[in-house]
């Protein structure tokens, strides 16, 4: 039984849909309901089972009403995909309270609320499970005109390490998806911006150009599952990140061997 957020679209609904495949009863959740619905249609064409449960992750009742549901639709839950996110592109010098507000209520609250609405029954079911968390590279690389989303996608990078070694004991692995480019809508995530965390005057910024190349939302969501049944804590899913992640660490271990020469 399976719990997906930002279902109605790209990587959630491909996640959605491939735990259906392999057998799993699945709640998908999100603020696009016209989607959600496609989502479901999709899954029970190929005679899965899937609801929909209209949900804005940023608000915490919501995600407890979700939780609800899912428990007293599904029985249990074992596998929770806190995948909802938006992005955002711009300078920080110019990022404005609402854009801090939006992106870190949805990327990093959303994921909060989903711990606090589903960890501690998925805990008292005592039989193990999984959650995987949704970042991005940009979780762990920086890129200029990017700064709020790599706020929000490094803090659900460092949640989720602490969150595996956590639930260790609860047989409850833990997954953090770190993409590069996504075939998705993700490039107009402003079509799910709340009115009142618009900015007054609108300006906008165009795309960071990703490198690397665009992989399909299908072949993502095969990389989750297969981390899910090995419980990798990581999955990184291409393999252009590798450059950028050495350069990063190898910056990181020149500090230390600086010092000591
Ligand atoms: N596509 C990429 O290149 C890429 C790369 C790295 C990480 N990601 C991450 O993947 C995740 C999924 O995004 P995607 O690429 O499939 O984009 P997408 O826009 O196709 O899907 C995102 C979904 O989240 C939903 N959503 C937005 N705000 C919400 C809210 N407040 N509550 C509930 N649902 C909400 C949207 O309606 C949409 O269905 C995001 O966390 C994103 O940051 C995407």
């Amino acid at each position: 039984m399976g719990v997906v957020t930002g279902g109605a679209s790209g990587i959630g609904r491909a996640l959605a849909e491939g735990l259906a495949a392999e057998g799993a009863a699945v709640v998908v959740a999100d603020v696009d309901e016209a989607g959600l619905a496609e989502t479901v249609k999709r899954i029970e064409a190929r005679g899965g089972r899937a609801l929909a449960v209209r949900t804005d992750v940023s608000d915490r009742a919501q995600v407890q009403a979700l939780a609800d549901r899912a428990f007293s639709a599904l029985g249990r839950v074992h596998v929770l995909c806190n995948n909802a996110g938006v992005a955002i592109w711009g300078g920080l010098e110019t990022a404005t309270h609402r854009d801090w507000a939006w992106t870190l209520g949805v990327n990093l609250w959303g994921v909060i609320h989903g711990l606090e609405a589903f960890l501690p029954r998925m805990i008292a079911q005592r039989d193990g499970g999984h959650v995987v968390n949704t970042a991005s590279m940009a979780g762990l690389i920086a890129s200029q005109g990017l700064g709020v989303y790599n706020t929000s996608k490094y803090a659900v990078v460092g949640l989720s390490e602490t969150l595996a070694k956590d639930l260790k004991p609860y047989r409850i692995g833990v997954s953090v998806l770190c993409p590069m480019g996504v075939q998705t809508r993700i490039r107009d995530a402003e079509r799910n911006r709340p009115a009142a965390l618009r900015n007054e005057r609108a300006t906008r910024t165009e795309p960071v150009e990703l490198i690397g190349r665009s992989l399909a939302p299908e072949t993502v969501a095969d990389m989750v599952l297969a981390a899910i049944h090995a419980n990798e804590l990581y999955v990184i899913t291409h393999d252009e990140s590798l450059e950028p992640l050495r350069r990063r660490f190898e910056r990181m271990e020149r500090s230390i061997l600086d010092r000591r020469r």
